[in-house]
C-alpha cells in the first residue's frame, strides 16, 4: 500500500447552476447577490476558524497530515489480514458510520461472500444498534477462534456499544478462553479517559487513540474509521492523501474558489432565505451510499441546535435525507419535483464507474428496446443523474451536483473532508456551535438511568414519574 503519496491536486467539482435564480427562479434560486452578501460572512468566519486552529482548537483539521497513524494503522491492519478470519466492529454513530462508508466505497460489495484468497483478509461485520436478532447472528456465523473485535467509542460508556462489545467478548472469552479472548479485542477509545479506557488498561488490550479535542462524527480520517477500512483491504494512505488535498484546496475565504464554503453558503441561503429546510444527498453509485448515511449524523448532529453562540433559543438544522440513483427516482423523486418546494437537493455524479456492463444480444423484433443494444449500464445511471437534474430544475426544484472522476479511496478522503469544512462552516453561519450533541446526550443519560445505571437514581424516578397512565395513554386495537 502506498502511503507515501504527497497531496496532489482535488479532483471534484461542483456544479451549482441549478440551484441558482437562473435556473430555477428568484422564489427558489439562490442569486448572485445573496452569495456576495454572504461572503463578507463567510470570510470572517473563515479567519475565526483558522484563529481559533492556531490557539490548539478545530483538531479535525489536523487529522488527514497524521501520517504516523497511517503507518501504524497499516501494520496492525496487515497482520490482521492474514491472522483472522473474521472481523467485528463494534461502535455506534460517529464510532461507525465512518468505516461502514469507508468500507462500502472502496471494497467489492460481496466482499464477505468471496473466497478467503480474493478477499484478502477476514470478513467484516458491524454491530451497531443493540438488536439482539442481528447479534445473536453475527455470533453465530462468525469463527470466534478466528475473529477480531474492534470497540469502538469515544466516550468509552456509550450503552448500545459496551452492551454489544459485552456480549461479544462474553461469547469470545467461552470460545477461546479470557486470556486468548483479550488478545483477539482491539479497542479504539480516548487516550486517558472513559469506562472502556480503564477496562482495556486492565485487560491489556491493543489500543488506538480517539483524537482528543475531535467529536465523534468528525474522527472518520484517525484510527476510529481507518483502522476497520485497512483491515478490510481499504487504501487509508491514498484516503488521507486525498483529504489533504481538499484541505490544500480549500485554504481560501472565497466562497467562489472554495467548495466547501460555496456549499455551505448555498445550504444556508437555500435553509434561511428559500425555505429548503431539507438537504437530500443523493449519490448515483451504489457504493456512496454509506457516505450520505455518513453525512446525514454529521449534518444533522452538527447543525440540529436549540441555542445559537450568544444562547438564545434558535432551534437550527436542515434536514439531511439520504436517497440513491436511480433507485429514489422510482420512489422519492415523485415528492421531490411535485411535492413542498422545501428541498435542495444535492447529486453526486460519477464520471467512470469501476466496473462495465454492456447489453448486447437485445431481442430483435421489439424496436422500443433496441435502444438499449450496445449501451453501458454507466451510461445508462449518468444519463439518469442529468435527466433528474434537468427535471429537478424544470421544476423549479434547487439543486447541485457534486462529480467525481470515480469511486477511490483518494476521492473519498476528499468527500470526508469537503462535507467536514462544509458543515462547520454552515454551524459558523447559522451562529450555533457545531460541535457537541446535548439533544443526543439526553437520551444516553435517560437509558442509563432506565437500564438501572448507578449514579442515575434522581433521573430514573424523574422519568419513571413522567408519563401519563398507561390505561388512558396506551391503545390496542379491538
Ligand atoms: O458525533 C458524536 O460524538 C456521536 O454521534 C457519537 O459518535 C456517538 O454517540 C457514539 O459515541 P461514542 O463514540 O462515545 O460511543
Amino acid at each position: 500500500m502506498n502511503h507515501d503519496r504527497d497531496a496532489e491536486a482535488s479532483r471534484l467539482t461542483i456544479d451549482y447552476r441549478n440551484a441558482m435564480v437562473a435556473a430555477v427562479g428568484p422564489e427558489h434560486g439562490v442569486s448572485d447577490a445573496m452569495l456576495d452578501e454572504i461572503a463578507s460572512v463567510v470570510a470572517a468566519q473563515h479567519a475565526r476558524l483558522g484563529a481559533e486552529h492556531a490557539a490548539g482548537g478545530q483538531r479535525w483539521m489536523d487529522l488527514p497530515s497524521d501520517t504516523a497513524l497511517v503507518s501504524e494503522v497499516e501494520t496492525f491492519a496487515a497482520e490482521a489480514r492474514t491472522q483472522y478470519r473474521d472481523f467485528i466492529l463494534v461502535g455506534i454513530g460517529g464510532s461507525s458510520l465512518g468505516a461502514i462508508a469507508t468500507v462500502q466505497a472502496l471494497v467489492h460489495p460481496f466482499r464477505n461472500v468471496l473466497p478467503p484468497e480474493a478477499r484478502g483478509g477476514p470478513r467484516f461485520f458491524v454491530l451497531d444498534n443493540p438488536d439482539p436478532e442481528k447479534v445473536a447472528a453475527t455470533l453465530e456465523v462468525v469463527d470466534l477462534a478466528s475473529t477480531l473485535v474492534n470497540v469502538v467509542t469515544k466516550s468509552g460508556q456509550t450503552a448500545e456499544t459496551m452492551a454489544n462489545f459485552l456480549a461479544v467478548r462474553q461469547a469470545l472469552e467461552v470460545a477461546v478462553g479470557p486470556e486468548k479472548a483479550r488478545q483477539q479485542i482491539v479497542a479504539t477509545t480516548d487516550p486517558t479517559e472513559g469506562l472502556l479506557r480503564a477496562l482495556a488498561d486492565q485487560e491489556g488490550y491493543r489500543t488506538f487513540p480517539v483524537p482528543p479535542g475531535v467529536d465523534g462524527r468528525m474522527t472518520v480520517l484517525s484510527a476510529v474509521g481507518m483502522l476497520p477500512a485497512a483491515i478490510c483491504g481499504c487504501d487509508v494512505g491514498s484516503l488521507l492523501a486525498g483529504a489533504r488535498a481538499m484541505r490544500a484546496g480549500t485554504v481560501t475565504a472565497d466562497i467562489r474558489e472554495n467548495p466547501a464554503y460555496l456549499l455551505a453558503a448555498l445550504c444556508i441561503l437555500a435553509d434561511t432565505r428559500l425555505d429548503k429546510s431539507i438537504l437530500v444527498t443523493m449519490p448515483y453509485a451504489d457504493a456512496l451510499f454509506g457516505l450520505s448515511d455518513w453525512f446525514r449524523q454529521l449534518w444533522a448532529e452538527s447543525l440540529g441546535k436549540r441555542l445559537s453562540r450568544d444562547n438564545e433559543v434558535v432551534f437550527t438544522g436542515q434536514t439531511p435525507i439520504k436517497a440513491l440513483g436511480a433507485i429514489d427516482q422510482h420512489s422519492q423523486i415523485q415528492l421531490y419535483t411535485e411535492g413542498p418546494n422545501d428541498k435542495l437537493i444535492s447529486l453526486i455524479a460519477v464520471d467512470e464507474y469501476r466496473a462495465q456492463v454492456v447489453i448486447e444480444g437485445v431481442p430483435t423484433g421489439i424496436p422500443e428496446l433496441e435502444y438499449l443494444q450496445d449501451a453501458e449500464l454507466g451510461q445508462l445511471l449518468q444519463r439518469e443523474q442529468l435527466a433528474t437534474a434537468w427535471a429537478l430544475t424544470q421544476a423549479q426544484r434547487p439543486n447541485f451536483t457534486i462529480e467525481v472522476p470515480t469511486v477511490d479511496a483518494a476521492i473519498l478522503g476528499e468527500l470526508f473532508y469537503l462535507y467536514e469544512l462544509q458543515t462547520v462552516m454552515a454551524g459558523a453561519l447559522l451562529n450555533i456551535n457545531p460541535f457537541g450533541q446535548p439533544g443526543v446526550e439526553a437520551g444516553k443519560n435517560a437509558t442509563y438511568a432506565l437500564m438501572g445505571r448507578e449514579g442515575y437514581e434522581p433521573l430514573r424516578e424523574e422519568l419513571l414519574a413522567s408519563t401519563g397512565p398507561e390505561s388512558v395513554y396506551k391503545l390496542s386495537a379491538g
